[in-house]
């Protein structure tokens, strides 16, 4: 867990949150890899991104399908996903996909399940 808090907290720097001030990390697991993805904000708000959607983006640009474990960061505190961001990860997830909340004082484990109860699936 040291080495992914110390990726987390290298990369929320480079979060582009100016309009909310509020920057986001998430790190995705898959296959034995890691991605990650930092939320990218747009002064047309609406065409901002929220960093697990970014990290989905990389985990699929590399060829990878399956999500094993996320992690969320911000110095803001402990931040659930969006219920957007919890759908995205869901397609390549499962119910028990667990889902770390890390904020300053450490983090939460969820799983997905609990997060998106009732999934819509096709
Ligand atoms: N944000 C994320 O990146 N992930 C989430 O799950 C929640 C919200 C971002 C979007 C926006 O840039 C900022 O946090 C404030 O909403």
């Amino acid at each position: 867990m040291e080495g992914v808090r110390r990726l987390l907290e290298a990369h929320v720097v480079r979060a582009y949150a100016p309009y909310s001030g509020f920057p986001v990390v998430a790190l995705v697991e898959a296959e034995g890899e890691v991605f990650l993805g930092v939320n990218v904000e747009n002064a047309s708000f609406p065409l901002s991104q929220c960093a697990e959607r970014n990290a989905v983006a990389a985990m699929v640009l590399a060829g990878k399908r399956r999500i094993d474990r996320v992690h969320v960061y911000s110095p803001k505190g402990p931040i659930p996903p969006c219920g957007g961001c919890r759908q995205v990860l869901m397609e390549f997830g499962t119910p028990q996909t667990p889902v770390l909340l890390h904020g300053p004082e450490g983090y939460v484990e969820k799983t997905l399940g609990e997060l998106l109860p009732l999934a819509f699936r096709l």
